[in-house]
């Protein structure tokens, strides 16, 4: 299990909680951190606990080899379910389960995609938000089934995307939705990608972030949004991020595209 080291939290984590007087004031009893407000380590403790155990079920989900062809994603969505529910007794998911394949896989959560059937040399993605004790994770991979070399490119590009973005987030965590939007696009174009959705992070927290914080724009890293990530929500409270890196294929090269998804400031 991580440990979140209050001592060793990310410089935006503790400048956050540094910059508003009623945190100091609420933080003057708290003795391992006089400058971070108790409610904020717990909550980021949750939700490492609730990610490692994100981490967890996609291990099973990957040792039960579910992605074969001939199955449908309803199919193995479901097995997934059942998989969650028997293995971690979670029933919960803040958002729907994604199962996407091939020419699915160009399409961001909010676009309702048909059920399809996963073919050899396919591309898929499971994107699960899982909620564990009224705590949510939000994690997202990528697989390529067979050899074909693009398919496989592209999902080996995923993930070094991300350690840029997020290096480049944690380098600079004040900067805003709007710069971090522009540095994904960016970075995936140096890859030789376009980027599939019109944001690229969002808020996590206690079950529900959606109703505790709203769908705003300051809760999204997307071009509107012009306020640093790093500031604290109106109620004072430091906001936890979760980073997308949503891809796609040239279409003279085939009509699909990539998905990982994983903690940002934490
Ligand atoms: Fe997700």
């Amino acid at each position: 299990m991580q440990v979140l080291n209050v001592n060793r939290l990310p410089s935006s984590f503790a400048r956050i909680s540094n910059r508003s007087s009623h945190v100091r004031q609420a933080t003057r009893s708290v003795p391992l951190a006089p400058t971070i407000k108790a409610e904020d380590v717990q909550l980021g403790q949750a939700l490492l606990d609730a990610h490692a155990k994100a981490v967890e079920l996609f291990k099973v989900i990957e040792s039960k080899d579910l992605l074969k062809p001939g199955r449908t994603e309803e199919d193995i969505n479901k097995e997934i379910f059942d998989l969650a529910a028997v293995s971690f007794g979670t029933r919960k998911y803040w958002h729907v389960r994604l199962v996407r394949t091939g020419e699915n896989t160009i399409h961001p959560i909010h676009v309702k995609t048909p059920d399809r059937i996963l073919k050899e040399d396919d591309i898929a993605f499971i994107d699960l938000g899982p909620v564990f004790e009224n705590v949510e994770a939000d994690f997202a991979r990528n697989y390529v089934i067979g050899n074909d070399p693009e398919k496989n490119k592209l999902s080996a590009a995923l993930p070094k995307i991300f350690k840029k973005c997020k290096a480049e987030y944690q380098s600079r965590p004040d900067m805003t939705g709007a710069e971090l939007y522009a540095f994904v696009l960016r970075t995936c174009q140096e890859h030789g990608y376009k980027y599939a959705n019109t944001y690229c992070a969002h808020l996590l927290g206690r079950f529900s972030h959606k109703m505790d914080y709203g769908l705003e724009d300051v809760n999204f890293a997307r071009p509107e949004n012009h306020t640093p990530m790093s500031a604290a929500a109106p109620n004072g409270d430091t906001r936890f991020w979760v980073l997308e890196i949503h891809i796609l294929q040239d279409p003279a090269i085939g009509m699909y595209g990539g998905f990982y998804e994983d903690l940002l400031n934490l």
